[in-house]
């Protein structure tokens, strides 16, 4: 059994999947790696290091591809690779299946196996393989740096000789995993924060790490079974902005992160509100990619209305691809060790196993 993986399209994508610390993982379940030459190299990962350790370095990426019993990438192949893979290959990645899904059925009916890990259940068995957990989680924390860096305050309450320097009030829109790695971080830079969510959940949670957590008056609470966000009720969003709409006022940095899974993200910070804001206030939207929560967000681009800056990129992991890649192999390692059958030393695709059924496209 042979797992193998090459370059993403660096334009987009800078993480990997199978870093050194993997390989050993691989090695020892009998499965064995195989890698595309320079595979780690923009991150400082030299193929020695891979070779010292017993991968098989190719230079060319058909041979790679052809030769792996599996294959593992951040996204999903481009045609000209992807449709040259053969019956019962399996190809396991974040295949966006909203997007993709001409293409997706079309590789599923010539009989290649599909996983695509946004899919899998919320359950705690599959929590060491959630890649959406993990990467939110190092986006919210980067979100709160690189917000802090394009605010030209200082953050903490600093009492000098000279004068209080104020801390910064900061907001944050959306308290799921990356929401509140952001609320944490902030926190511990010094900052004064407030969160809000639809689900009535998240506000202990904001609680226990120190937030404020904003309640709209009257909310019902919109959270389906699987712990998700449902569409808020217009009378909902009326309120939210009210209150939204005052807050703003006083903040000097926002962090948005809402989401509602399979949606465009909702709109949440309006151009009127944004008026209201102080110059020299900042806006990352992590949603940015989804539509964004704000009315003027766009992707990799910082705009400015009246000194407010509004922000938001296709990719902030690029900015961490170090931590990102180490997560996200994990989760891939964690994701397959449960889909290796060890006795037979081949992948089972048991579909009672609720983690396997999930997430394998049919
Ligand atoms: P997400 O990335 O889908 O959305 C981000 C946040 O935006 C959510 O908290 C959502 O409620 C909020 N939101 C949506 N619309 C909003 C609006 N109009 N105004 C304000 N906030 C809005 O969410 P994420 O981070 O994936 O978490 C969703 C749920 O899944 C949480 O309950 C989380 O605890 C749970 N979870 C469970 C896991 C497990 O058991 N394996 C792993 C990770 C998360």
């Amino acid at each position: 059994m042979r797992i193998g993986s090459i370059l993403e399209n660096q334009n987009i994508e800078k993480r990997i999947t199978i870093t050194p610390e993997i390989v050993k993982k691989y090695t020892s379940l009998g499965i064995e790696v195989c890698l595309i030459e320079n595979y780690g190299s923009h991150l400082g990962i030299k193929d020695e290091q891979y070779k010292d350790i017993g991968v098989k370095i190719l230079n060319d990426e058909n041979e790679v591809l052809n030769s792996s019993d599996i294959i593992v990438q951040l996204g999903i192949l481009s045609d000209d690779k992807i449709f040259k893979m053969n019956e019962n290959q399996t190809f396991i990645g974040v295949l966006n299946p909203y997007n993709n899904k001409a293409k997706l059925e079309k590789l599923a009916e010539k009989k290649i196996n599909l996983f695509s890990l946004e899919l899998l259940p919320r359950i705690t068995r599959a929590q060491s393989m959630d890649i959406l957990s993990s990467q939110a989680n190092l986006a919210g924390y980067k979100a709160v740096i690189e917000s802090f860096a394009s605010f030209e305050k200082a953050i903490p309450m600093m009492m000098t000789a000279a004068g209080t320097v104020p801390a910064a009030k900061v907001l944050v829109v959306g308290a799921g995993v990356a929401g509140l790695q952001a609320i944490a971080t902030a926190k511990r830079m010094g900052a004064i924060v407030f969160a809000t969510d639809v689900r009535m959940a998240s506000k202990e949670q904001v609680e226990s790490l120190g937030g404020k957590f904003l309640t709209v008056e009257g909310s019902e609470n919109l959270e389906t079974e699987g712990g998700y966000a449902k569409e808020a009720s217009d009378d909902f969003k009326k309120k939210q902005e009210e209150l939204l709409s005052e807050t703003l006022k006083k903040i000097d940095i926002v962090i948005c992160t809402a989401l509602i899974p399979g949606k465009k993200a909702p709109l949440i910070i309006k151009d009127n509100m944004i008026k209201n804001m102080q110059a020299g206030s900042v806006i990352y939207d992590l949603a940015a990619i989804q539509g964004g929560n704000t009315s003027f967000t766009e992707v990799d681009k910082i705009i400015d209305k009246n000194g407010v800056k509004i922000m938001g990129e296709s990719n902030i992991l690029n900015k961490l691809p170090i931590s990102s890649s180490n997560l996200y192999a994990k989760n891939m390692f964690n994701f397959i060790d449960n889909l290796f059958d060890k006795d037979s030393k081949k992948i089972n695709i048991n579909l009672e196993d609720e983690i396997i059924e999930k997430t394998l496209i049919k």
